[in-house]
């Protein structure tokens, strides 16, 4: 096995400075396929489908490429870099129920201890990697001087930006929506209710978990939001009409059943939430959580549009992009640890440090491609983030 697959050390190329790791896993067997052709080489035949499928399981965690991120050239920034690597996992894309969670957590382990071994600073969990950890930072290997980040809090900022953005778009008034979060007691659910909830008319929060959601909501009638509570979607009394898929699902099998016909959906699972059978014809969905880099973003060996499968480019997952954002701003803290404790000043900080650096929130766009067709705000929009100008489509947070 060992020589089937290169890491990037396997290569021989000497890793001198390493601010940041960023652990991820993929989400398809496409895209598995697509890394594993990169790491070992044109020289190679593609494998077929089925060794992929036999192999990947045996595959240990490792380096895969070197990553280079920069900020904007400005005087607050002076041009910063930071470098990196990418660390894969190699979590089998079918294997993220919970009957593999200790074979993950290995993974997961495995993972951040390459990290450790390479020196990285700081390490951002990308995808499951959080979810298996954010619960249990004391589960990861002697640290010495990695600091590990979920990454969690700069992707609640890119899904509140990409849903007040989306309800602009539309022409929304946000304050008179019924918001619905699906996963509203997770990490990012959480994150999000209490960013968007004091804005929004009325919030339905769900998850499976009874008594975990009357303790989020009780956090948030504390504020005199109106909130109600479900198990079951169907259970609610009105329908959605801005909704946040945030729940930790093994595979996109999400029907969201009951919403109102023209609803906002955010996506921001990963894998994806929402089942491809989902039938909604009027609803508006975005996959929510991306921000993209405008100073700059490079592979070594080449991986974009690989590791970062998007239709536009330098788009990569808030959770990675936080360990990214810290590394350029020089600021080497775990950021975000545990779950549940994602506040909307917490979400302020990141997205300042992110903004400073140019890293924005990513065009939105869905299975079907970009969705913003209706009216092109992009270079309004990335001078609102910035601070110095103000934000044309309302305040962003
Ligand atoms: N876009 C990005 O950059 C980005 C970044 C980070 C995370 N994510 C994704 O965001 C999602 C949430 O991450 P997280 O860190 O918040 O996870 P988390 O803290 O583990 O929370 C998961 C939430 O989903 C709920 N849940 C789990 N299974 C469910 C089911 N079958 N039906 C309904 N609710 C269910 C959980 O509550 P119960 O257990 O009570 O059901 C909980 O509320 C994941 O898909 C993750 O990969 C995306």
């Amino acid at each position: 096995m060992g020589g089937a697959v290169a890491s990037v050390a396997g290569r021989g190329q000497t890793i001198e400075q390493v601010d940041f790791a960023l652990v991820g896993h993929q989400e398809s067997w496409k895209a598995v396929a697509d890394v594993l052709a990169v790491l070992r080489g044109p020289k190679h035949a593609p494998l077929p489908d089925d060794e992929i499928k036999d192999i990947l399981p045996w595959i240990p965690p490792r380096a895969v490429c070197h990553v280079e991120v920069r900020s904007v050239v400005n005087a607050k920034t002076g041009g910063a870099k930071a470098r990196g690597l990418y660390i894969d996992s190699f979590i089998p894309p079918d294997r993220l129920e919970a009957a593999y969670v200790r074979e993950n957590l290995a993974r997961v382990r495995g993972a951040a201890a390459c990290a450790i071994k390479a020196g990285a600073k700081i390490a951002s969990l990308g995808g499951f990697s959080s979810i298996l950890i954010e619960g249990n930072f004391d589960q990861l290997p002697e640290r010495h001087n990695t600091v590990f980040t979920t990454g969690n809090t700069l992707t609640v900022g890119f899904i509140v930006q990409g849903v007040k953005k989306m309800c602009a778009l539309e022409d929304r008034n946000i304050g008179r929506a019924t918001l619905l979060i699906v996963g509203a007691t997770g990490d990012v659910g959480s994150g999000c209710a209490r960013c968007l909830a004091p804005i929004v008319k009325r919030v339905l929060l769900s998850a499976r978990n009874l008594e975990r959601l009357r303790r989020l909501a009780a956090e948030l009638e504390a504020d005199g939001v109106q909130v109600e509570v479900a198990t079951d979607l169907r259970q609610f009394s009105v329908e959605a009409d801005i909704v946040i898929c945030a729940a930790s699902l093994a595979s996109s099998s999400l029907l969201l059943g009951r919403v109102a016909p023209h609803a906002i959906v955010c996506d921001a699972g990963y894998p994806k939430n929402l089942s491809p059978s989902a039938e909604m014809p009027g609803a508006r969905i975005f996959y929510g959580g991306l921000g993209q880099i405008t100073g700059g973003l490079s592979f070594a060996p080449d991986f974009h549009g690989i590791l970062n499968r998007h239709p536009f480019p330098d788009v990569v997952h808030g959770c990675l992009l936080e360990g990214m954002a810290l590394a350029l701003e020089g600021r080497f803290e775990p950021f975000s640890q545990g779950r549940g404790f994602i506040t909307q000043e917490r979400v302020e900080e990141i997205v300042a440090v992110a903004t400073k650096h140019g890293i924005y929130l990513a065009p939105l766009y869905n299975a079907d491609g970009p969705v913003e067709d209706k009216i092109d705000c992009q270079t309004e929009w990335v001078e609102g983030m910035s601070g110095e100008a103000k934000a044309p489509l309302g305040a962003m947070l």
